[in-house]
């Protein structure tokens, strides 16, 4: 959403405000405070049921029976390629765009035909949608200015959540002069400020550098949990999704694929398309038997995940950290299982290493007549002494679950 558009929604919100006659301070901070009393009891869990979003003029539905049931308290990441819907989700939970089906709670409220102001949600965005003449702390007081609590009231709060973003010393400056990473700390107090139910973040790192966003990404999950504030947090960046979710979930064609706390979803990916976006993953060609929930590949038994492909030729998606690499002693013959290759790259990572190896095609029992690149990553100090690159080598999987997906 532009700042113009930004600008409207805050106007249009402090109209409704007015026209309510919440002209009295005091009242409305009574009212303020009654109503985050009643949203901590009731707590502000959020349902989305078979919500359909079609834009106007368009035939594809941006949302398609989209499904979603956060926790009170909970940070859960939606995940995703670019135009998977990520954005529409948010947008429909805070009310920004109407949809065309389905309903969404909060609390256990039916919340579907209530205007954005209503819902008692904040956003902050990825451009960061500040008023550049106003200082960090005129942008924070803002949003409790047109909800009319008093000026030293509002003052004490922002300032307090200037301090909790870890600005209260930039609190004079004017956000035109602040760096990035400082600018989307204010739009975090600002949204914080007004104590929502729903703390909504579309992809608030994304135009920040990378230590910046990094710092800031841990910040966030700090406070948010500080807090306890339910949380969306739209993401295309998955080892950002992986740091901050209690559970994350990953989006296809304005549906979840699969929603899993983040260790889950790395271990036993539901579909080919999360056991591929999530991490690295090599396909390595096997075979199931009927009846089988075990794949063979290289001579070696793989144990299957729910959801794989149950017979015949299939391609298992196993993770380099699930592979295992040792030198071939040049006889010819296998032993045990695995396959021949040629180490082509060996990557130092710190504490661990990435080697990347080659199966020519020959070696394949089903191949497209190209050669197979395959990833293994291990520990320093179990890589095989000698290992260079260029060397021959065999490489297997480990007897860990994976994901098995029809052949390509
Ligand atoms: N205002 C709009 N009008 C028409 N189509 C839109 C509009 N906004 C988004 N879309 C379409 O809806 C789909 C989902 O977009 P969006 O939610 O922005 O994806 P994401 O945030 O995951 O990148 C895309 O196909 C996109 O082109
Ligand atoms: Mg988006």
């Amino acid at each position: 959403m532009s700042l113009a558009d930004q600008k409207a929604t805050v106007a249009k919100a402090a109209e409704s405000f007015k026209n309510e006659n919440h002209a009295d301070g005091n009242l409305v901070t009574e009212a303020a405070k009654a109503v985050l009393k009643e949203s901590q009891e009731r707590g502000g869990g959020v349902q989305m049921q078979d919500v359909v979003k079609i834009y106007p003029g368009s035939s594809v539905r941006a949302l398609d029976d989209f499904n979603l049931d956060i926790k009170p308290g909970e940070m859960v990441v939606l995940l995703g390629g670019s135009g998977c819907g990520k954005s529409t989700a948010l947008r429909s939970l805070a009310g920004l765009e109407d949809i065309q089906g389905g309903r969404i709670l909060v609390g256990g409220q039916d919340v579907t035909g209530v205007p954005v102001n209503k819902r008692d949600m904040a956003m902050v965005f990825q451009a960061y949608s500040l008023f550049p003449h106003m200082t960090a702390l005129q942008n924070v007081e803002f949003g409790l200015e047109i909800r009319g609590m008093g000026a030293a009231e509002r003052r004490k709060l922002a300032m307090e959540k200037l301090e909790l973003v870890g600005l209260s010393d930039q609190a004079k400056k004017y956000t035109q002069q602040m760096s990035g990473g400082q600018q989307q700390r204010v739009a975090l107090a600002r949204a914080l400020a007004v104590n929502p139910r729903v703390l909504l973040l579309d992809e608030p790192l994304s135009a920040l550098d990378a230590k910046v966003r990094v710092q800031l990404r841990d910040e966030i999950r700090r406070i948010q949990l500080e807090a306890g504030t339910t949380t969306v947090f739209v993401t295309h960046d998955q080892e950002e999704a992986l740091a901050v979710a209690d559970r994350i979930g990953v989006m296809n064609h304005g549906r979840i694929e699969q929603i899993a706390a983040p260790q889950d979803l790395y271990q036993r990916p539901a579909t080919e398309y999360v056991a591929s976006f999530i991490g690295l993953a090599n396909r390595l060609p096997g075979t199931v038997e009927a009846g089988s929930n075990e794949a063979m590949v290289f001579g070696q038994r793989v144990p299957l995940v729910d959801g794989s492909a149950t017979a015949g030729e299939v391609d298992v998606l196993a993770r380099p950290e699930n592979m295992t690499i040792r030198l071939n002693d040049q006889s010819g013959v296998l032993a045990g299982s695995g396959a021949q290759a040629r180490v082509a790259a060996i990557h130092f990572l710190g504490s661990l290493v990435r080697i990347d190896s080659v199966i020519s095609a020959g070696e394949l029992t089903r191949h497209s007549g190209t050669q197979l690149e395959v990833t293994v990553q291990l520990p320093v100090q179990e890589v095989p002494a000698g290992l260079t690159i260029g060397a021959s080598v065999i490489v297997a999987p480990r007897p860990v679950p994976a994901f098995a997906a029809s052949a390509r």
